[in-house]
């Protein structure tokens, strides 16, 4: 594996989720791999879980790590060529890479959606850039379309919870007073769909996801026929996907937040969300402070993900 952006980089998934458990039973069994490896993460936007798992991930590997917050204390980067740099963005991304993956071993890369330019964003401009000129090994830390790190450990997660082999997942859409990016509920699609499990996509008409993330799911715009039966309720929002839309807030319907009463309709299913999450929005208190919600273990398995990744890209580019 030389780059980590997607669930196509991790190969077998059945043992991805077995080195995941192995890393589970010991951090610290191979805490020498990465002596003297430097990570650098760069964020390009605001992070808690990603950017305190990761960190933790390479120092059990026994990694250095840095983190650039990029608008926060770095130069502005302009990203556009052409562009007569006369502004308030003082370097460009094409010295400032080079000169960062001059620094360390590996890098992390979190870049969100803008939503300016949607061909921009779907082709993971900024990532991309990354992986061409940095000259190391890049994962991503959440880009514009997918967040792997995150989807490894939501598998991880239910698999630790699942109680059948082949359980009902259902990815919903709740309501969210900002417009989101797509990048969640894209990846977590694009993960579910490389398992066996049963997998329905709700949400209400008008932010149908790109065909190729929703794969072979099941789309139902009624959630709460999506609901019955279920044994993992995954909630997420996300913004419009589709032209003319892109990037948009096409309703806040607050009949969509995951409630008791919804809850009641599954298979006293497990209740999931990425964190950070809007109580009262997204779902209530209720189901967020119940014993089916997981949400806390789930941001813990962020730690053994990227370790798993972390340990992947030291053993696999010889580092
Ligand atoms: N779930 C997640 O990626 O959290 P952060 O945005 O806090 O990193």
């Amino acid at each position: 594996m030389r780059n980590f952006t997607s669930v196509h980089d991790i190969g077998n998934l059945d043992v991805a989720i077995q080195n995941a458990f192995e890393i589970k039973k010991n951090r610290f069994a191979f805490d020498l791999l990465g002596k003297n490896k430097t990570l650098l993460m760069i964020f390009f936007n605001s992070s808690l879980r990603t950017r305190l798992s990761t960190q933790k991930a390479a120092m059990n590997l026994g990694m250095n790590t840095m983190v650039l917050d990029v608008n926060q204390g770095a130069w502005k980067l302009e990203t556009e060529r052409g562009t007569v740099m006369d502004g308030d963005k003082p370097e460009h991304i094409r010295e400032a890479i080079p000169v960062m993956g001059s620094y360390c071993d590996i890098i992390g890369v979190r870049s969100f959606a803008r939503f300016e330019n949607k061909d921009e964003d779907y082709n993971e401009k900024v990532l991309n850039e990354f992986i061409r000129y940095s000259g190391k090994p890049v994962f991503s830390m959440e880009a514009a379309t997918r967040h792997p790190l995150q989807s490894y450990a939501d598998l991880i997660t239910i698999e630790e919870y699942k109680k059948t082999d082949r359980p009902k997942v259902v990815m919903t859409w709740a309501p969210h007073p900002r417009a989101l990016p797509q990048a969640v509920p894209n990846s977590f699609a694009e993960w579910i769909n490389q398992t066996d499990y049963e997998f329905v996509i709700t949400h209400p008409e008008g932010y149908e996801l790109d065909e190729k993330f929703v794969g072979n799911a099941k789309v139902e715009y009624d959630q709460k026929k999506a609901f019955e039966g279920a044994d993992f309720i995954y909630a997420k929002n996300w913004s419009a996907f589709a032209d003319p839309n892109y990037g948009g807030i096409l309703n806040e319907d607050r009949s969509w937040t995951v409630d008791s009463e919804k809850m009641a309709l599954t298979n006293n299913a497990c209740f999931m969300h990425c964190l950070p999450v809007r109580r009262n929005m997204i779902v209530t208190d209720e189901v967020i402070e119940s014993p089916q919600s997981i949400v806390i273990p789930e941001a813990v398995n962020r730690e053994i993900s990227a370790q798993a990744v972390l340990k992947r890209l030291l053993e696999d580019n010889c580092l």
